[in-house]
């Protein structure tokens, strides 16, 4: 019960540390009221400083750590206080898993509106150097034209040019370093974004755990393609070692948004291979593919094990699919999948992926899932055993999740990226009659608050 309002807290003042926000942020509370603290952790008794206050809750910076958490520890990389990608970096491993699991039970408990079961954390079976999506913003020095890659400050757009990053693998520090030169040499000029001027504003690069290769995508600032850029897409090619291949992305509005809509090849191929399940995949520029595909693999065994263990021979139904990596690796336990994308471009590679293996059970779909399912309810015999709900990180509509019902005979695997939309739409299914046992967070980004997670639904 909160007794404190926000006039009776302090400038500065000392709390202890009880848990971890769902954004990774320390909780203190004076009499019921919470203030979240920027980079503490549960255990740790701090100095701080109180920033913006509301009527619930207040933000606050530490000014001294008075007595430190048991669980901390000294960052591995140097700039993790200035960059904001990995909040978590300066706790230790194994408790980031514990903390982890009380964020999903504690989101459960305030959303859901019950205790439910959430089993263990899976661990990422890579720490250092999982991450193989970067997309780094780049822009350049005032007055020398140097070019900057690296993150933003947490909370803001001021870069942190970063030389090396040991969240991603190390050939990817390469790369960025060779960009960063051979830019200037070309004559690419960085993105200013107070100016919205300049060329070069992103590079990502995909890379393939599989196989080391990486396929590298320069965002420009612009509709068309000029000689530099085209220079710079040559050298990247002939002079790096294991590039697939590199695209230009032409994003030249005002936006937050990282890739625009064209993309176009210029040398090599577009897109890099990854494996699964012991299945290849291929990810192009703009096809999601989960950042640690390690962890990845790890989710994609579960369900398929959970599934074989249960089923003989289902009908599944891969919704939010991509480039129906579940489908594919499901195939051949599953009688039929069908599965729906809405990005184009994953559903040619879903389609080049599933004609080289000699896959004749799967079909796809390119359209948004709500339509998809809302035509398949008027056209098909029957219902699917299994559908597969893996949606954004706004999680499901309460329109899809009724179809969702509609079209399913026995379970849905619910799998997510984030626990509040999980627990609003798990919510919603038990509404409906639905239910389940557990949830399984899987740890996908390890060092950061995000967390992945795995239930399966008695329909
Ligand atoms: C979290 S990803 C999951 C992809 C895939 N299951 C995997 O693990 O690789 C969500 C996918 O849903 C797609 N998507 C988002 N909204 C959609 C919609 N309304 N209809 C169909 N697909 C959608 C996105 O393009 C993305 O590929």
């Amino acid at each position: 019960m909160q007794t404190v309002t926000k006039k009776d807290i302090p400038d500065e003042l000392v709390v202890d540390i009880e848990k971890l926000s769902n954004l990774g942020l320390g909780i203190a509370k004076v009499d019921g009221y919470v203030i979240f603290v920027e980079n503490s952790c549960p255990g740790d008794k701090v100095l701080i400083k109180i920033g913006k206050k509301t009527k619930s809750y207040a933000n606050a910076k530490i000014k001294e750590i008075i007595e430190p958490s048991k669980d901390r520890v000294t960052p591995f990389c140097p700039l993790q206080k200035v960059c904001g990608a990995c909040q978590l970096q300066f706790i230790e491993y194994n408790a980031q898993l514990r903390l982890k699991k009380e964020i999903v039970q504690d989101t459960m408990h305030s959303i859901y509106g019950k205790d439910i079961e959430v089993k263990d954390i899976i661990q990422s079976p890579q720490v250092k150097g999982y991450r193989h999506k970067i997309q780094y913003p780049v822009s350049e020095t005032k007055d020398s034209k140097r070019i900057l890659a690296g993150y933003y400050k947490q909370g803001s757009h001021e870069l942190v040019n970063i030389k090396y990053c040991p969240i991603q693998p190390e050939y990817c520090d390469k790369i960025i370093e060779f960009i960063r030169n051979a830019a200037v040499e070309c004559g690419v000029s960085g993105y200013r974004e107070d100016l919205h001027s300049g060329e070069l504003r992103h590079v990502v690069i995909r890379t393939s755990e599989y196989n080391k290769e990486s396929l590298v995508v320069l965002v420009i600032n612009s509709s068309g393609l000029n000689n530099n850029v085209k220079k710079l897409a040559v050298r990247i090619y002939n002079e790096l070692e294991n590039i697939t291949g590199v695209c230009v992305n032409y994003n030249s509005a005002k936006t937050n948004l990282i890739l625009g809509e064209k993309t176009q090849l210029l040398e090599g191929e577009d897109f890099v291979e990854e494996k699964l399940c012991d299945r290849i995949f291929k990810i192009g520029a703009k096809t999601f593919f989960q950042v640690n595909p390690l962890s990845a693999d790890n989710i994609f065994r579960y369900v398929k094990k959970y599934i074989s263990d249960n089923f003989t021979k289902p009908y599944i139904l891969d919704a939010y699919a991509g480039i129906t990596a579940f489908g594919i690796c499901l195939a051949d336990i599953a009688e039929k999948v069908v599965s729906v994308e809405e990005v184009k471009d994953a559903v040619i590679l879903a389609d080049k992926i599933i004609k080289e293996n000699g896959i004749e059970n799967i079909e796809l779909n390119n359209t948004d899932a709500g339509k998809f399912f809302e035509r398949e309810l008027k056209t098909c015999s029957g219902k699917f055993d299994i559908t597969i709900l893996d949606p954004p990180r706004k999680g499901c509509s309460k329109e899809s999740l009724d179809y969702a019902l509609k079209l399913t005979k026995s379970k849905i695997i619910y799998v997510s990226c984030n626990p509040a939309t999980l627990a609003r739409d798990l919510k919603y299914l038990e509404e409906k009659g639905c239910s389940f046992k557990f949830v399984q967070p899987f740890d996908m980004f390890p060092h950061t608050y995000h967390i992945e997670n795995v239930v399966i639904i008695d329909v």
